[in-house]
């Protein structure tokens, strides 16, 4: 899989792709991140990316022209499965949409800074909105930082336990069990008996009961779905 993304702050993106399973993903071949600079393609002497909103308000908007070429000159050179805007007015991000976007080849993702993009970018190229939860963050770099890494780690053969990322809370609508390593008493806290015993059917069973448990507690609407 390809993602390119367009940021007028690519730096912000970089030490989130250069560790552990998204360096993993990419030295294996598996997944390959290209941060660009909107810049590039900024206006004039300054390299112009914002301006003021039609019919006032506080906040400059990122100005059609910028990225209409950028985004032109991408989809020139491949075609996108997606080309996504990181929004806190997007579609709120989830598992299911993680393991979708998972499985295509070529995803393009813009990051929106100031007050937002021009709506006519919205309209004419962009095919997907993402919001990563409800608040605002100062730019869509590190939104996008979280839709790869999510992505990333469900690639076939991006985790070396294959089973891994399937058992992931949220892939079947449930959190996950607790977790216990060795050794099996620190300080008398101990482990609990059952993930000791030996018996695979048990521990299944005691895994499933605290993982309905866990998600009754603090997510029901898990549930409810
Ligand atoms: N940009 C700013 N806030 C965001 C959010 N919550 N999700 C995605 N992109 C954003």
């Amino acid at each position: 899989m390809r993602i390119d993304i367009i940021s007028a702050i690519p730096q912000l993106m970089d030490s989130a792709f250069a560790h552990s399973i998204m360096k993993r993903a990419k030295d294996k071949g598996l997944l390959e991140v290209y941060t660009h600079s909107l810049r590039d393609w900024g206006i004039g002497k300054h390299q112009q990316l914002d301006d003021y909103q039609f019919g006032g308000g506080a906040g400059m908007v990122m100005m059609c022209e910028p990225l209409a070429n950028c985004i032109e000159e991408f989809k020139s050179q491949r075609d996108y499965d997606e080309i996504i805007f990181m929004t806190p007015d997007g579609k709120r991000y989830d598992q299911k949409t993680a393991n979708r976007l998972s499985l295509l080849n070529n995803i393009l993702i813009i990051c929106g800074h100031y007050k937002g993009i021009d709506e006519r970018i919205r309209e004419q190229y962009i095919t997907l909105e993402i919001s990563i939860g409800d608040y605002v963050l100062s730019g869509g770099e590190l939104a996008a930082a979280v839709v790869v890494d999510s992505i990333g780690r469900l690639i076939p053969g991006v985790i070396g336990d294959e089973s891994s990322a399937l058992t992931d809370s949220f892939q079947d609508d449930l959190l996950s069990p607790p977790v216990y390593t060795r050794p099996s008493d620190f300080r008398g806290w101990k482990v609990p008996d059952v993930l000791l015993s030996g018996n695979f059917k048990k521990i299944e069973e005691w895994r499933h009961q605290q993982a309905m448990k866990r998600t009754q507690e603090r997510r029901p609407d898990l549930l409810e779905d």
